[in-house]
């Protein structure tokens, strides 16, 4: 059995259905893996006792924690009927929208991969906030940068909704003027809002509340390994089911894109790659990005 602070911090590089019964109980905060797909003809398809590994993971995962999952087709399908069974509650399905299509020649071609947000006990998820011009990175980024700064100019212009800007900016303070509209029609009176010009200010300053769909370029990443992820979203999805100083396992590490996020966000990590040459490169990557690195 390892001792955790051992393998805090470094990459194994083994099979995780050995590595992972020797990582003992309850000692990891969170999980995050992108195991192969079952779908190619390729060494990093290679296909692995599902069950095992799942019941492996819920295992050394601590009670009220995450596990992040990510697939595609009927092997997801699959896999969550799993984790559920084994115990993990679903929370929540997103997608990475990617601004590139894999597979082009389909009558409909695929934009997005999915992932499933589990836990291991009841925790919420955290409320995480995107900055404003981030979020914007899709088409519609300069019509909406514009209606941003048409609705603020607007209010600007009214004495009580000048009053209302300046108490946010000067005081952060939220002054709910009536209850949430939809063309017309109270939507919910318990739910009040607030100017538009306040709530556009409050986007500019704070950022857009994250959810399910995360837009992120697929032009971003470096290219090391066939299915590499951008940092950018494991990060992202790292700030919403874990904290500073958890440690974060991926033992699909692949070339290291759940551990780089996790050093980015100042997390601890443990990776297990089964392949040699993925495993160097995931080494490299680290040691690239922090300078500090320890094998097993
Ligand atoms: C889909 S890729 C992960 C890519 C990763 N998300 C990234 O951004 O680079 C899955 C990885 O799991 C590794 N793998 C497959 N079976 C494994 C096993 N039993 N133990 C450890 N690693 C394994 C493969 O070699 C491959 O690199």
């Amino acid at each position: 059995m390892y001792n955790i602070d051992d393998i805090k911090n470094t990459v194994i590089h083994g099979d995780s259905e050995a590595e992972l019964k020797k990582i003992p109980d309850e000692s990891i905060d969170c999980v995050i893996i992108d195991p192969p797909y079952n779908l190619l003809k390729h060494k990093l398809d290679r296909a692995f006792n599902r069950e095992l590994i799942y019941k492996e993971l819920y295992r050394v995962l601590k009670n009220n924690s995450f596990l992040v999952v990510f697939g595609s087709g009927l092997q997801l399908c699959k896999d969550i009927v799993m984790l559920n069974k084994i115990g993990f509650n679903v929370k929540e399905e997103c997608i990475w929208a990617k601004n590139s299509t894999t597979n082009f020649m389909s009558n409909l071609p695929r934009r997005h991969e999915s992932f499933y947000i589990l836990s291991k006990g009841n925790k919420p998820i955290n409320k995480c906030y995107i900055d404003y011009f981030e979020n914007c990175v899709n088409e519609k980024k300069i019509e909406k940068l514009f209606n941003t700064y048409k609705r603020i100019q607007s209010g600007l212009k009214n004495k009580e909704e000048l009053e209302a800007i300046k108490k946010y900016i000067e005081d952060g303070i939220i002054e709910y003027n009536g209850s949430a509209r939809k063309n017309g029609i109270i939507a919910n009176s318990s739910v009040k809002h607030t100017y538009r010009s306040v709530d556009c200010i409050r986007l500019l300053i704070r950022g857009f509340v994250e959810n399910t769909c995360m837009f992120i370029n697929k032009n971003s990443i470096d290219k090391e390994h066939e299915t590499q992820k951008p940092i950018e979203l494991m990060s992202r999805i790292i700030k919403l089911v874990s904290n500073e100083d958890d440690i974060i396992l991926d033992c699909f590490a692949g070339s290291g894109s759940t551990l780089l996020g996790a050093i980015k966000n100042n997390r601890n990590y443990i990776g297990i790659e089964i392949d040699k040459e993925y495993y160097d490169i995931c080494c490299d990557r680290i040691k690239e990005k922090q300078g500090l690195f320890a094998g097993v």
